[in-house]
């Protein structure tokens, strides 16, 4: 009976749910039904123009990823290699009927970049800095019937991002319906203070748009629901006079015993604005909240709910490998999921503000983020970047930053940007106080910093200016020592650390001896390899950065060190330091282009995590006879004895600040065996079998079930395995997809950084064993079947279900 009047109870408030969110706010996707066209057509701008023969697709979407690598592409090996140039969007549409009364606004959380929109002929605005989230109010020039959304990207300009940026609306597009009285774009602000384990004050800040500039008064109750969905928290303001077109409302709340956001356990409340006029629901809008404190101490590092804690951070840029810049949810999420399962707990976005759903997934996972606004101010670093918009867009851009971001538990620095050139001038004190203040009008919550490179503190403008409450350094990790006593009282921060650069599964030795790569910044870089690859066993940077191991050693020494951010977690497009072409995606990362661990990853897992670690390399397929360095990474032993074709070769156990052990071999085929033991127990046992000739393909799907939601992926590795099961180390067989059922390959990849394949295709090589397949579901729901075939190889298939979204 009890149940039964409680689904009543359910039906009814769903029913009401979805009456009150029809009357007030509606916010929907508006990514279906585009077409494109790569060029430019200035008469695409008015709304008669016929689009009929143009390309039809859905968003995000990225034109660069789909072309050709060339040398001879604008953007160079530094940008990728890839196509850029300019292309329109359009999408014909007609307002539902439900929307008609409202007011109308369209969202685009990034399109790379210099667009300009048009609706109906009329231009709207325009937009230089394609990292930025913007909107614009179509209201006023929406019609009955069939109405025209045209959008030019010019991305013609370069070279622009010394990384690769895509091309296009590469980030979500959303359309938003509100009442005449509304809460304004980005118009939450969500803080938090006093917090502790017994109680949080909230404070909510409510911007509301009273459109019409109508009289009267309104009444705004700010609720708060744990992650269960039970009520915690209530305030409710009644009789606001409508005075002006913008009503900004503050309320305040407490929550008791309040679950503390933290890396661990990422608790998310959310509180839900609704705005009344009279009695009538006029908005209904939902701010995520997480209740964390934290503090930066110059002597003792970082504090996260009172509990000390390293920030174990990575940088990382935006794209998404094989599926360019075009923003993903499941493959931003599997990104952050290698970087948790290493130990990560943060993330720098290097170099700007990030699509809104990696700050979500941040929020979810439980990441600490340093959110970053620009890579070169007013001073450039290339010929066509940002700093030609500077002057006319930088206090907009980043102010939107802010604005965008500032609810997102996970933040927890600004940073106002990286390497910037004005430090080493007297500009950079002005400009820095004048960027912290935009920043700080806006959030007092966390802190500010920038990523610099001047070590000398009195030739440092932006660290004269004063102004930054975090030192962030930039490399330079023989410096950490000593920072306290040459910056007294000062908090600090490695905004920026390492560049060590490695190809996974390539290793050259001696193991111990370091390679600058290049040596400095004069002479011309030589010593690379025919291979274009650089080894994996950690012995090769750049020469202004360090390997993995010489800047974390450091870094885990001194507790004034809050935290690093390790130049890169995963490989990126472009800045393929320092190869020539055909090099075009970037050494730097801990995990590959495609998401495959480099062996330092087992390094960080070792330090970063608990869990058990023994990772053994490299692989065993040498010329008989020649010496060969074993490495292991462990930890939670005492020590790991290797063992060849079961006769051993010795115990080893980490001295001092060793960060792993070795073993020189002298090379015969069979059987390398790594066990590790602690107090005599064994731990792990780790074995690595000289491999014979490609035999076969091994498909493995990191999910065999997916949603039919039109973008849910599966990545699926491909591995080429002897006659026995042993991955072929040097095997470069062309893997050829077959797909059957509802859904696409949206790219493919083998992580090796001078690849000039296609990632849209069907095939690919196999590069040192490996390759991946990147299954993409359509909207309906059935079974999937890859296979993948070689010649000379017994084939493989995996099967995914594709599941119904409820
Ligand atoms: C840094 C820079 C990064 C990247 C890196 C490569 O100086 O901030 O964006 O270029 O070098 O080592």
């Amino acid at each position: 009976m009890m149940l039964r009047k409680n689904l009543v109870l359910l039906l009814l408030m769903l029913i009401v749910g979805v009456r009150a969110n029809s009357q007030s706010r509606i916010h929907q996707s508006f990514n279906q039904d585009w077409k494109f066209f790569l060029g430019d057509v200035t008469a695409a701008k008015s709304s008669d123009f016929s689009d009929l023969s143009w390309r039809k697709l859905s968003l995000p979407h990225d034109w660069s990823i789909e072309g050709k690598f060339d040398l001879k592409n604008p953007a160079k090996p530094e940008g990728g290699g890839l196509p850029t140039g300019v292309a329109w969007y359009r999408k014909t549409f007609t307002l539902p009927a439900n929307l008609q009364q409202k007011n109308i606004f369209i969202e685009f959380d990034g399109v790379y970049k210099n667009s300009e929109i048009w609706i109906n002929g009329h231009l709207l605005g325009k937009r230089p800095y394609g990292y930025s989230s913007f909107n614009y109010e179509l209201t006023k020039y929406l019609k009955p019937g069939e109405n025209v959304i045209a959008v030019r990207v010019d991305n013609s300009a370069q070279p622009d991002s010394r990384w690769y940026s895509g091309s296009g609306i590469y980030r979500n597009v959303w359309l938003t319906a509100t009442e005449n009285i509304a809460i304004d774009h980005w118009g939450t602000f969500v803080s938090t203070s006093a917090v502790s384990k017994t109680t949080a004050k909230l404070n909510f800040k409510t911007e509301i748009r009273n459109k019409a500039g109508l009289k009267g008064e309104i009444d705004v109750q700010s609720q708060v629901y744990d992650a269960k969905g039970k009520l915690v928290a209530a305030v409710r303001t009644d009789h606001i006079t409508l005075n002006d077109t913008l009503v900004t409302v503050a309320q305040s709340s407490t929550v008791d015993q309040p679950e503390l956001w933290s890396v661990n356990n990422p608790h998310l409340y959310k509180v839900v604005t609704k705005v009344f006029s009279g009695k009538r629901l006029v908005d209904n809008y939902e701010t995520p909240l997480g209740i964390r404190y934290f503090n930066f101490d110059a002597a003792k590092g970082f504090t996260l709910n009172g509990e000390y804690l390293k920030i174990l951070g990575v940088c990382m840029h935006h794209d998404l490998g094989a599926l360019g810049a075009a923003v993903n949810v499941r493959a931003m999420e599997r990104q952050l999921e290698i970087m948790k399962d290493m130990g990560a707990n943060a993330i720098r976005t290097a170099h700007n503000p990030p699509a809104p759903e990696l700050l979500d997934l941040c929020d979810k996972m439980g990441f600490l983020v340093m959110d970053e606004a620009f890579d070169m101010w007013a001073k450039k670093k290339n010929k066509q970047d940002y700093h030609l918009n500077w002057n006319e867009w930088h206090v907009r851009d980043l102010q939107d930053m802010v604005k965008r971001d500032r609810n997102h538990p996970s933040i927890i620095v600004w940073s106002i940007g990286n390497e910037i050139r004005e430090q080493f001038d007297s500009t950079g004190v002005a400009m820095t106080k004048e960027l912290v203040k935009f920043v700080k009008d806006l959030d007092t919550t966390r802190l500010v910093t920038s990523a610099l490179t001047e070590t000398d503190a009195k030739k440092n403008f932006i660290y004269q200016s004063g102004a930054l409450d975090i030192y962030g350094l930039n490399y330079n990790h023989k410096l950490y020592k000593d920072f306290p006593k040459n910056y007294p009282g000062q908090k600090f921060i490695a905004t920026e650390t390492t560049s060590s650069l490695d190809t996974r599964g390539f290793y050259e030795m001696p193991s111990d001896s370091i390679r600058r790569w290049p040596k400095d910044g004069k002479t011309k870089f030589t010593e690379g390899n025919a291979e274009f690859a650089a080894s994996s066993y950690d012995n090769v940077s750049a020469y202004w950065g360090s390997t993995h191991e010489e800047t974390w050693r450091e870094a885990k020494k001194y507790d004034h060190v809050s935290g690093l951010f390790v130049w890169t977690g995963f490989d990126y497009l472009g800045e393929p330091l320092p190869y020539p072409w055909p090099a075009r995606s970037s050494y730097f990362g801990i995990v590959d282009l495609a998401g495959f661990p480099k062996d330092a990853y087992y390094m960080y897992q070792s330090e970063w995590t608990n869990k058990p670690v023994l990772h053994l390399f490299p692989h065993w397929n040498w010329t008989v006879g020649k010496m060969v360095d074993v490495w292991a990474y462990y930890n939670n032993a005492d020590e790991v004895e290797l063992f060849l074709n079961g006769k051993s070769l010795g115990k080893r156990t980490k001295q001092g600040e060793d960060l792993h052990v070795v073993w020189s071999v002298k090379y015969e085929p069979g059987t390398l065996k790594a066990i590790s033991k602690k107090n005599g127990q064994v731990v792990l046992v780790k074995e690595i079998n000289t491999a014979g000739k490609p035999a076969k393909i091994e498909l493995l799907a990191d999910r065999t079930q997916i949603g039919a939601d039109g973008k849910d992926l599966s990545f699926v590795t491909v591995r080429i395995l002897d006659a026995q099961g042993n991955l072929v180390p040097d095997a470069d067989n062309l893997v050829q997809f077959k797909l059957e059922g509802e859904a696409t390959i949206a790219g493919v990849d083998n992580g090796f950084q001078a690849s000039l394949e296609p990632f849209k295709a069907d095939y690919r090589k196999a590069y040192r064993g490996l390759c991946l397949a990147i299954v993409q579901a359509k909207n309906k729901a059935g079974k999937l079947k890859l296979t993948a075939t070689s010649a000379g190889l017994k084939s493989a298939l995996v099967s995914i279900s594709v599941k119904g979204i409820k």
